[in-house]
């Protein structure tokens, strides 16, 4: 009896030493709210937030929000006109689709363009779409997140620098209030997180990938509830910093490794579907992609295909590590506005979403990327729903 006892609770240590360890990145996994009972646990900053889950129809759909460039010229009509458009794409979509999750995928703000201390103000609108709909969601970086303000060369004309406001910082000399230096990746993480625990599933990632902040992976458990109801995820979704504004455009080779050994972990026999999301497309998406401005042909699927291709400035092996994962479906990403393909690439497809905004250049009609996840038996499917309500580019990326 003591041996068996004794076993059972070495057994228990090390998964316990397993789970802290896996807590730390894989932000999905969590007690949620299991063991609590009605007695919100004021541990773990978000431990009230539930698992994901797919539906009762065993579907998980996916809205995909990037480059909504909020914040432009916001001294002007015309800036503030912008952002009030994008709020409207965000609610025609979102009422339209009825997603499960959100993801932004990067460029929620035009830093660069900012002309206040503090940037989690215009990200914190750029989210409220779904925060009032109550639908969770998770935020990559993009390279405009957190750039430093450039003074525009008009304000150096005759007409000079609009009023502004410089607000006081509380421990501010008399002039940084107006230094506009952009608001850390890690910041605009901790003000999102903080002010939405329940319905935020973002996170700052492990600090060894530094400067590198949004790097985690979250699990979508299957509909059906077994015994002890949480462990039986039927998708990964991985997401990545692909740099840019503060630092290089780049995913890491310590990125690499991390996912490596992420997906190694969670998913050692590839069981389990993988969806990956970053920013940037890497330099694959050049080799498989239409020639700019031509048409786009099968394999390839999607509707504009306006301009090159701008690639990261490296690629230190994660599209091999993708490409050896039978279990990675797709990768998505944004930043060419113009552009909304997906075309397949060894076993996987290379997919851009939709530009949503009206900030950021390119006056293409604004839509999302929908992904639509089926478990049981497995099928990815994805299209892309424009502001007016039509759908269009459908594909599969199961097959
Ligand atoms: C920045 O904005 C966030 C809200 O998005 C707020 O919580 C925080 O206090 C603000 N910080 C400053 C210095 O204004
Ligand atoms: C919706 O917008 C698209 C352009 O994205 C256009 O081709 C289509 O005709 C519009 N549909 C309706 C019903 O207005």
């Amino acid at each position: 009896m003591r041996k068996w006892w004794h076993g059972l609770a070495a057994a228990g240590a090390l998964l316990a030493a397993l789970a802290a360890a896996l807590a730390l990145t894989v932000a999905g996994l969590r007690p949620a709210t299991l063991h609590t009972h009605g007695q919100p646990s004021s541990s773990a900053a978000d431990s009230r937030r539930p698992p994901l889950r797919f539906g009762p129809g065993g579907v998980f759909k996916v809205a995909l929000f990037v480059d909504l460039h909020y914040g432009e010229d916001a001294w002007t009509d015309w800036g503030p006109a912008q952002d009030a458009a994008s709020d409207r794409v965000m609610a025609a979509v979102l009422d339209a689709e009825n997603p499960d999750f959100v993801v932004y995928l990067g460029d929620l703000v035009t830093a660069n363009n900012l002309p206040i201390p503090n940037a989690s103000l215009y990200w914190d609108r750029a989210i409220s779409a779904s925060r009032s709909r109550g639908i969770p969601w998770a935020t990559v970086f993009g390279n405009h997140d957190d750039m430093p303000f450039e003074w525009p060369p008009q304000w150096f004309s005759p007409d000079g620098v609009p009023p502004l406001r410089c607000p006081a910082l509380p421990t501010s000399t008399p002039d940084s209030g107006c230094s506009f230096r952009g608001t850390p990746r890690t910041d605009l993480m901790a003000a999102e997180t903080v002010a939405n625990r329940q319905l935020s599933y973002s996170s700052s990632g492990p600090r060894e990938l530094r400067p590198g902040v949004s790097n985690y992976v979250l699990q979508v458990l299957s509909r059906r509830r077994t015994r002890d109801d949480d462990h039986d995820p039927a998708l990964l979704m991985y997401f990545l910093d692909s740099g840019g504004g503060s630092y290089t455009e780049v995913v890491s080779s310590a990125q690499v490794k991390w996912f490596q050994s992420q997906s190694q972990f969670l998913n050692p026999n590839g069981r389990i579907p993988e969806l990956i999301f970053w920013h940037i497309p890497s330099t694959a998406y050049v080799m498989v992609g239409p020639k700019a401005k031509s048409e786009i042909r099968k394999p390839c699927v999607g509707s504009i295909n306006k301009e090159e291709v701008a690639p990261q400035a490296a690629e230190w092996g994660m599209m091999d590590a993708l490409a050896k994962r039978p279990s990675v479906k797709a990768v998505f990403v944004g930043h060419n506005h113009g552009l909304d393909w997906c075309c397949p690439y060894e076993e996987l497809w290379l997919c851009f979403a939709r530009h949503t905004g009206y900030g950021g250049y390119g006056d293409w009609p604004k839509g999302a990327r929908i992904i639509q996840v089926t478990e049981d038996p497995f099928s990815a499917v994805s299209w892309i729903g424009m502001e007016n309500g039509s759908r269009h580019s459908d594909v599969t990326l199961s097959s």
